[in-house]
């Protein structure tokens, strides 16, 4: 899957990278294992781990963004429908079938935007499909094999995307980031992060601008804490001080993740990243999209078609549990926004590096 890196890069290992834990794993075999979700809504103070004892709690997770990122909802879905293969009682495999489509189906209605939910979903679903004669026993460690292998496919994309955008970073600059598309929003490494922890190993000296992303900071809590914990210079601003900051010519390129991408080009990332896509733009700064190819859609022409989650009004009137806005005011709070790919410089896949035209170039790369 990962072409040969060009020359001087190289993948880097967890170890060279710095630790952080990962969002979501199955610790120990299917039988006496337990699928770990840490709860990202404590970072980045406390790190504090969910062990997942029912299909309900992942579905919770995921809605409550204690597991969040496109890529990383997709494994921890996954990894919930081996979940249900591993709670179920008796020897009926009919049974075992029935309760891994359910809940893959239960799982299918936490959270709409991100593609990458439904991608690993079909995937299961699929392979759920194929396993109608087989055990209990059998049914239960497929389950399981499958959503690891997502996880390790995950994980060995990252790792493709970071080395496909290195070249494009500067040796000597600043990049900035909104919302969170590390580690913690994959199964490692990350996408748009693992751009920027390439090009810092390869001896780029970037200087990481992280947007706290409003309203629930996953830049703050999460990125700047991923990024400082892997040693990059890391500088906290509020969302809307991109534009005085890109002024400055501080700012040298721009990289996020995607949580769907239409077959157009057109980005759904964290509700924020069109207004940076605009600002970038006005300040002749490139912006590129980093992500997997599960996170495309080519089943949607462009993005008027991608579903955005609209969330809790709290989330904005009583952002971290203090009450800042009066009471029963009305709220518009979408997750997510679409940038509009005439915008986009560039995605970083697996594939490599994809430039426009993209409705050609996109499929051409990625369609399978
Ligand atoms: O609401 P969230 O925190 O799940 O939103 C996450 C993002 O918007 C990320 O940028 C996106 O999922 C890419 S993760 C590699």
């Amino acid at each position: 899957m990962t072409s040969s890196p060009p020359l001087p890069y190289r993948p880097i290992s967890s170890v060279e990278a710095g630790r952080t834990p990962l969002a979501i794993d199955w610790v120990g075999d299917v039988a006496t294992g337990s699928l770990r979700m840490l709860d990202q809504t404590k970072l980045p103070t406390e790190i504090l781990f969910i062990d997942c004892q029912d299909v309900e709690t992942v579905w919770e997770g995921i809605k409550m963004l204690r597991v969040r990122g496109a890529p990383a909802i997709g494994i921890a879905a996954a990894m919930g429908v081996a979940l249900a293969g591993k709670i179920h009682q008796g020897t009926d495999a009919t049974d075992l079938i029935s309760k891994a489509r359910k809940a893959s189906d239960y799982l299918r209605t936490s959270r709409p935007t991100a593609v990458n939910l439904f991608w690993a979903l079909d995937r299961m679903n699929r392979l759920i499909d194929r396993l109608q004669s087989e055990s209990v026993t059998k049914i239960r460690e497929e389950l399981l094999r499958e959503a690891r292998l997502i996880q390790s496919e995950d994980r060995d994309m990252c790792i493709a995307i970071g080395l496909a955008g290195t070249p494009r970073m500067p040796k000597q600059g600043g990049v900035l980031t909104h919302c969170n598309a590390g580690a913690l929003a994959t199964a490692d490494f990350g996408t748009a992060l693992s751009v920027i922890f390439h090009a810092h190993a390869a001896g780029h000296q970037i200087k990481a601008y992280v947007d706290e992303t409003r309203p629930l900071l996953q830049g703050s809590r999460l990125t700047a804490w991923e990024l400082m914990q892997r040693g990059v210079p890391t500088t906290l601003l509020c969302d809307n001080m991109a534009a005085s900051l890109m002024r400055t010519g501080k700012v040298h390129a721009v990289v996020v993740g995607a949580d769907r991408i239409a077959a157009n080009g057109d980005t759904a990332n964290k509700i924020g990243t069109y207004g940076v896509a605009v600002i970038a733009r006005a300040h002749g700064v490139p912006f590129y999209v980093a992500a997997p190819s599960s996170t495309f859609d080519f089943s949607i022409a462009d993005g008027s078609q991608i579903p955005i989650e609209i969330r809790d009004a709290k989330e904005i009137t009583h952002g971290m549990g203090k009450q800042t806005a009066p009471e029963g005011v009305d709220v518009y709070n979408p997750a997510f926004d679409v940038t509009p790919a005439e915008y986009i410089t560039a995605f970083f896949t697996e594939a490599g590096e994809i430039a426009p035209p993209y409705l050609e170039n996109l499929a051409a790369r990625l369609r399978k």
